[in-house]
């Protein structure tokens, strides 16, 4: 069952994520934080970073993963979403060198380098807290409807609606890669905590299949119901849909 927690506005939601995260790393400065990128997610990173400058989160001791990266786009491209979450946050923190692991979208192998990261993951003890945000179609990651709630990290073929929904952080002109590496859906549920945000009404539905849907490869986010520790944090419009409490 996922815990949801719904808040009137989307900032109240961005403050208890970041509540969440600053209590992990009070507890266990070396936790390992899967991040996520996304609109949603932006403000968590700029409120984040508000806390560290006034003194009260350190992310020196921490480790950093992320979910997916754009498959033949160069870390060095604005784009790209490593580059993403260095720029938009890491780069501002603490985090000793070394401890944000980037997915390798120039990799020369996909499945390598899939590989290679999964055993990061491992070797760092695994993920204590994986960020996610939600598609419009439900997916999580880069995990397209249709994917199977077993898959593991691997190359994926993005559908026209995830591409588009992307279309804004390409310049005009631009293509956006048909292709990316994501963890898979199995890979994300061995995280110990899931943090699920999800805001504005473009997400009722796929919130409302998610959270009170069947279990299916239709709505990637409803494998989510079998973790046993997942919170997802929603403001009103992104919880219109939902039919119980
Ligand atoms: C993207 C990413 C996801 C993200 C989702 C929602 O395609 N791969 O990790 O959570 O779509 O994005 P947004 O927060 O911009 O709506």
């Amino acid at each position: 069952m996922i815990d949801v927690r719904r808040f009137d506005r989307a900032d109240q939601v961005i403050a208890a994520a970041a509540d969440a995260i600053c209590a992990l790393l009070a507890e266990k400065p070396e936790a390992a934080i899967g991040l996520a990128t996304g609109r949603t997610q932006q403000p968590l990173y700029a409120e984040l970073l508000r806390r560290h400058r006034a003194g009260e989160v350190s992310f020196r001791r921490a480790r950093c993963f992320h979910l997916d990266e754009y498959w033949r786009l160069p870390e060095t491209s604005p784009q790209s979403m490593s580059h993403q979450l260095q720029a938009q946050f890491v780069a501002s923190t603490d985090l000793s060198a070394g401890r944000f692991d980037r997915v390798n979208g120039m990799a020369a192998d996909p499945a390598l380098e899939a590989a290679r990261y999964e055993a990061a993951i491992r070797r760092a003890g695994g993920i204590d807290l994986q960020l996610l945000g939600l598609g419009t179609n439900g997916h999580i990651g880069f995990n397209e409807p249709g994917s199977p709630h077993a898959s593991r990290m691997r190359l994926v073929r993005l559908t026209a609606e995830t591409r588009a929904q992307n279309r804004d952080f390409f310049p005009p002109g631009a293509t956006v890669p048909p292709e990316a590496l994501t963890m898979g859906i199995a890979t994300i549920l061995e995280a110990r905590s899931i943090l699920v945000l999800v805001t504005g009404a473009s997400k009722a539905a796929a919130l409302q299949a998610a959270v009170e849907g069947p279990i299916n490869a239709a709505s990637p986010a409803s494998a989510l119901q079998r973790h046993g520790n997942c919170t997802l944090l929603c403001d009103a419009k992104a919880a219109q849909s939902l039919k119980g409490n």
